[in-house]
């Protein structure tokens, strides 16, 4: 397969690029990333939810310039969603339409399998673009499709073809650019991971999450960014059912923003802990260990 030739930028020029889009990638990850790009591989990220995966997709669409194709994946996904499927209604009506003219011979019905009946499914739209750039394809939530349709994927990113039995085989000119994530609720097979370069996406340092939390959430107080990075780090360190990711953090300093605090504090962050946990066990752990000693803990190690 070709390398992108639109695909010039270096690791720290893709690292800017998306920070002045509001996304902090590390070293790492805008390395792996940028290798991705040049070589025209595709780059199958991992990780916990909320870590930004699926965002990253998003940003890096607005850094290329390039349309954002995306097929969310779900169990019992199948061809037909993800690839091309045929406009029954059309066909019908356009048969009854033949018929009522007594035109309905053998030539007039195989046009029912024509472009005009076509469906095309994001797989196919990516395929076939004539964008200036080739889009970037997010196959997100791999995880969840079943094997058929993982082995159907690692077909169409080998080749970048497919073929449509009425219509014959459709090539992509220049390829996309391909994102697959994976929260891991089921292992993928070696198979598809060979396609691709890794990267699992690990919750952020506190550092880079009090960035995150500064640059998504513009005029939050430097301090309560700090608090609230601290205290969802001990959460983490916690054995929860589900840690709180970047996207919880988000949604619970903006939480209390609502209330016009800019410091951490007890029966707020007890009111507010929906935000963070979505499991009742999780809940309960918190509350017996003590919120009040959680938040002065993490007050004390954001020095305030
Ligand atoms: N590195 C980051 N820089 C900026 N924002 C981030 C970063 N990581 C996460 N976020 C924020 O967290 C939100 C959630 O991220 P996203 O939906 O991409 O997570 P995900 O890993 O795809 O989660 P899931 O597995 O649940 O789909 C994003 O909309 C973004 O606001
Ligand atoms: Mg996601």
């Amino acid at each position: 397969m070709s390398a992108h030739p639109g695909v010039r930028t270096s690791v720290d020029e893709l690292i800017g690029e998306l920070a002045a889009r509001r996304y902090l990638a590390d070293r790492p990850l805008a390395t792996v990333l940028t290798v991705a790009l040049r070589l025209g591989r595709p780059l199958l990220l991992e990780g916990e939810a909320g870590v930004g995966k699926t965002q990253l997709a998003k940003t890096l669409a607005d850094v290329l310039g390039a349309r954002l194709i995306r097929l969310q994946c779900y169990e019992g996904i199948d061809v037909s969603h993800a690839l091309y499927d045929w406009n029954y209604a059309k066909q019908m009506l356009h048969i009854r339409t033949l018929e009522a003219a007594h035109a309905a011979d053998r030539r007039a019905t195989a046009e029912l399998f024509s472009r005009e009946f076509l469906v095309r499914r994001p797989l196919l739209e990516a395929i076939e673009h004539a964008d200036a750039v080739a889009p970037v394809l997010l196959i997100d939530e791999v995880d969840r499709a079943d094997d058929e349709f993982e082995a159907f994927l690692l077909e169409l990113l080998s080749d970048f073809q497919v073929t449509i039995p009425e219509l014959g085989t459709v090539q992509a000119g220049i390829p996309p650019s391909v994102i697959l994530t994976s929260n891991r609720t089921r292992e993928l097979h070696d198979a598809l991971r060979r396609r691709c370069l890794y990267f699992w996406i690990a919750h952020p340092s506190l550092e880079q999450e009090v960035a995150i939390v500064r640059a998504r959430i513009p005029g939050v107080a430097e301090r309560l960014a700090r608090q609230a990075g601290q205290f969802v780090a001990s959460m983490r360190g916690l054995d929860l059912v589900k840690a709180p990711g970047v996207a919880e953090t988000l949604d619970w300093v903006e939480a209390i923003e609502m209330f016009g605090v800019d410091d951490l504090e007890t029966e707020l962050t007890e009111w507010t802990l929906g935000a963070l946990l979505k499991h009742r066990e999780d809940v309960e752990q918190v509350t017996e260990r003590g919120v009040a000693g959680l938040v002065e803990a993490a007050r004390a190690a954001a020095g305030g």
